[in-house]
C-alpha cells in the first residue's frame, strides 16, 4: 500500500473520482479555498497512505469535508450550539468548525483527538464529488507538508505527481487561502486559524469568541498544526512595510529577488525615483487584498520555479481579510 505510484492521472470525470474515493484511493480536488487531497475518513489504510504521501506529521489533524450540513452525523457525534450557529451562518463556505468526533472517523484523521474539524466547501466540483461519493472525506491542503498550499491543479501535480492516484481538474481557487478554523468544542469558542470568514464576521454570531494564544510552551496546543512549519517556499521570505525598503539593496540582490505588494501611488513614485527596482526578477502589485490573497501561494511557487533567492512581501494589515493573509505571510517567513 505504501509503495510509490508510477503516475498520477489528471481527470475531469467526477464519477471516476468518486469511485476512486470509495476504493480508498487518494484524489486531489479543487475547493473555493485551496486544492484538497481527499481520502475516505473511515478507511484506516487509506488515511495512513495520505499522511505518507504528504509527509504530514501524525500529530496534525485533518479536516473532514461533507456535501451539506445535514450530513454532520457522518463526522461528528454532536454539534455544539456555537458550531451550529456558525455553520448556519457561513456554510457552505470557507469555515471549519471543530466539534465532538464521531467514532466512525478514523483516529489518525484527528491525530487521536476527541474532536473533529468539519467543513462544507462552497465549490461546484467539490460539492458534486462529495455528494456522489457519499463519504466523509478527510482532506488536508494538497501540498507536500510545509510547502505553500496549491491553488492550481498544476501546482498539485508539481508536489504530488507519483504520490497520489488522481487530480480532479478545476480552475484556480477563488479565495486562495485556507478556511477559517474555529474550535467550538470549548466554551468560549476559540479562533484557531484566520481565513476569509473574518474575526469581525464571527464576532457578530459569537460575541465571546477568543483567540488562542500560547501562555507558556507547556500549554496543550489546541490546533496541533500550529506547531509545524507551514507555507514555506525554498527562497527566504522577508516581510516589508513597503517597496521603499528595497531601494537600499544592491542591484545584484534585486536581480535574484521577487516582490509582491499592493497597488499604491507611493509605489508608482518609488519606481520612477529608483529605476534599479525594475531589476527585480518578479514584481507583482495587486489591486486589492482579495487579489493578493488569491495569487499569494502561486506567487511563492512561481518565485521558487524561477530560482529566486529572496521573496519580499508587503505585509497585509491586521484587520478584516488582511489578518488571514498576514498570518500566512508571517508563517511563510518562518
Ligand atoms: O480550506 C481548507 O481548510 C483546506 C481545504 C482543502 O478544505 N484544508 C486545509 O487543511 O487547510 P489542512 O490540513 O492544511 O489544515 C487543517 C487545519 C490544521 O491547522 C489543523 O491543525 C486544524 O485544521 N484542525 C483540524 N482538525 C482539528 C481539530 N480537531 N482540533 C483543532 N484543530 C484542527
Ligand atoms: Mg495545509
Amino acid at each position: 500500500m505504501n509503495e510509490p505510484l508510477k503516475k498520477t492521472r489528471v481527470i475531469d470525470d467526477i464519477s471516476l473520482a468518486a469511485a476512486a474515493l470509495n476504493e480508498g484511493l487518494l484524489v486531489a480536488f479543487p475547493t473555493e479555498t485551496v486544492y484538497g487531497l481527499g481520502v475516505d475518513a473511515t478507511n484506516p489504510a487509506a488515511v495512513a497512505r495520505l499522511f505518507a504521501a504528504k509527509g504530514r506529521p501524525s500529530d496534525n489533524p485533518l479536516i473532514v469535508h461533507l456535501a451539506d450540513f445535514d450530513q454532520w452525523p457522518k463526522a461528528a457525534s454532536e454539534i455544539s450550539e456555537s458550531a451550529g450557529r456558525l455553520m448556519r451562518a457561513f456554510s457552505p463556505g470557507p469555515i471549519t468548525v471543530v466539534t465532538r468526533k464521531n467514532p466512525k472517523i478514523v483516529d489518525a484523521v484527528t491525530a487521536g483527538l476527541s474532536s473533529v474539524g468539519i467543513r462544507i466547501p462552497n465549490h461546484q466540483l467539490a460539492q458534486s464529488l462529495l455528494k456522489e461519493c457519499g463519504l466523509p472525506i478527510a482532506a488536508p491542503s494538497a501540498n507536500v507538508s510545509g510547502r505553500p498550499s496549491c491553488t492550481t491543479w498544476q501546482s498539485v501535480l508539481e508536489d504530488m505527481n507519483g504520490r497520489i492516484d488522481f487530480v480532479l481538474k478545476g480552475d484556480i481557487c477563488r479565495i486562495g487561502i485556507e478556511s477559517t478554523v474555529v474550535d467550538c468544542s470549548c466554551s468560549p469558542p476559540r479562533l484557531l486559524r484566520a481565513g476569509a470568514i473574518t474575526r469581525e464576521q464571527i464576532l457578530e454570531h459569537i460575541p465571546d469568541l477568543i483567540s488562542w494564544q500560547a501562555q507558556d510552551p507547556d500549554d496543550l496546543i489546541p490546533s496541533p498544526g500550529l506547531r509545524h512549519p507551514h507555507y514555506q517556499p525554498r527562497a527566504v521570505v522577508v516581510l516589508v512595510q513597503s517597496l521603499y525598503e528595497l531601494t537600499a539593496l544592491p542591484s545584484d540582490d534585486l536581480r535574484h529577488a521577487a516582490y509582491a505588494g499592493v497597488v499604491s501611488p507611493m509605489a508608482d513614485r518609488l519606481l520612477e525615483t529608483f529605476p534599479q527596482l525594475s531589476r527585480l526578477m518578479m514584481h507583482a502589485r495587486f489591486a486589492t487584498i482579495e487579489i493578493y490573497m488569491r495569487e499569494f501561494y502561486e506567487f511563492l511557487r512561481e518565485a521558487d520555479r524561477k530560482g529566486a533567492q529572496r521573496i519580499f512581501l508587503q505585509l497585509a494589515p491586521d484587520s478584516g481579510l488582511g489578518s488571514a493573509l498576514r498570518d500566512r505571510q508571517t508563517r511563510a517567513a518562518g
